[in-house]
């Protein structure tokens, strides 16, 4: 019996001591020490011991019992050490290879122009608002002085969402809103994304955006609507900028304005830049028209004003000499990190 308890224990060990992996352990230990076991079919075999050797075996199969699990134990820690160096050794870090480089996003020429047009005018005093880019016709053309049937309307081929309501072609509508809140002095500019149904090409977009300028106080002449857009225009494209204003027409304003800038290329000479002019238009510009301030509920008998409307992307092309305003649209990286 003893010797037979020896063989299972020394098979034992030996299997244990060669296997290489923990689920091989738990085979073993099924197969010597589980229900059907060896080491479990020699105390089941116990009745055909005489009764006074019983203890003796007994005890002798405890220690075998023992000394098998002891050597499991063992071989599972040394495995799971070994596996867990393995890993460790397969997942090092090589932390003096070079990062990464994040790739960086960069400002859009149009949001580039914007912030200086937005840090020109907040010098000068001028609050930023926003207005709806879905606007009621009553905002976009009635209220500035184009009923239906006004010729005007035609001139902006817009996009209707209902008879009643459109995408707006002006950022003008803006000035109607601040009006009615009814707090006065104004002095705001108010950017944003304007639509019309226009064919893509190079210098038209169905959306593009423009910036729009009013102040309504009690003084304000056509003298200040001047100083304050040759100052912009100067800061814009820099300080030797003359500015020039050409009469025109627009139903909100009375009288209109049209303003050139000097051709900053080649200092009014006339160049191709400025198609031999010498001159470049970059907005419109007027005296509110009295009907228009009554309409938004301002006494024109009291109140006088002074609006513009730039065109965003105009100054961007300009600032930047691009010459397709395509560009602005495409996102292509390669042409937008150059700004
Ligand atoms: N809204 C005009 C346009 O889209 C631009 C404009 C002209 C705005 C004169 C004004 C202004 O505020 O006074 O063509």
């Amino acid at each position: 019996m003893k010797e037979k308890l020896e063989k299972i224990m020394n098979d034992a060990v030996e299997k244990i001591n060669i296997s290489a992996k923990l689920e091989e352990l738990n085979d073993i230990r099924v197969a010597f020490l589980g229900k059907k076991g060896e080491l479990t079919s020699i105390l089941k075999s116990m009745k055909d011991v005489a009764p006074e050797d019983r203890p003796k075996v007994g005890q002798l199969v405890n220690e075998a019992r023992a000394k098998i699990e002891g050597v499991l134990e063992e071989k599972k820690t040394a495995l799971a050490s070994a596996a867990r160096e393995a890993q460790m050794k397969a997942e090092t870090i090589d932390v003096t290879l070079p990062a990464k480089k994040p790739m960086m996003g960069h400002r859009h020429p149009n949001t580039i122009a914007l912030e200086e047009i937005e840090r020109i005018f907040i010098g000068m005093g001028y609050e930023v608002v926003e207005g709806p880019e879905v606007e009621y016709d009553y905002y976009n053309f009635e209220a500035l002085n184009i009923p239906a049937n006004h010729p005007a309307k035609d001139e902006q081929d817009t996009f209707y969402i209902n008879s009643n309501i459109v995408l707006r072609t002006q950022t003008s509508s803006t000035q109607v809103h601040e009006m009615e809140k009814g707090k006065v002095p104004i002095r705001m500019i108010a950017p944003g994304r304007v639509f019309r149904s226009d064919e893509v090409d190079a210098t038209h977009s169905p959306s593009f955006h423009q910036v729009e300028g009013l102040v309504i106080d009690k003084d304000v002449t056509f003298a200040d609507l001047k100083g304050t857009l040759a100052e912009f225009a100067k800061q814009v494209f820099g300080e030797d900028t003359k500015v020039k204003f050409r009469p025109h027409h627009f139903p909100f304003t009375e009288p209109s304005a049209e303003m050139d800038v000097s051709c900053f290329k080649c200092g009014g000479k006339g160049c191709r830049f400025c198609k031999g002019e010498g001159w470049i238009e970059i907005l419109g510009c007027g005296m509110v028209h009295p009907h228009v301030l009554e309409m938004s509920g301002i006494d024109p008998e009291e109140y006088v004003g002074f609006a513009f409307g730039v065109g965003l992307e105009r100054i961007a092309l300009l600032k930047y000499e691009i010459d397709d305003m395509r560009l602005l649209y495409e996102n292509d990286t390669r042409f937008l990190k150059q700004f």
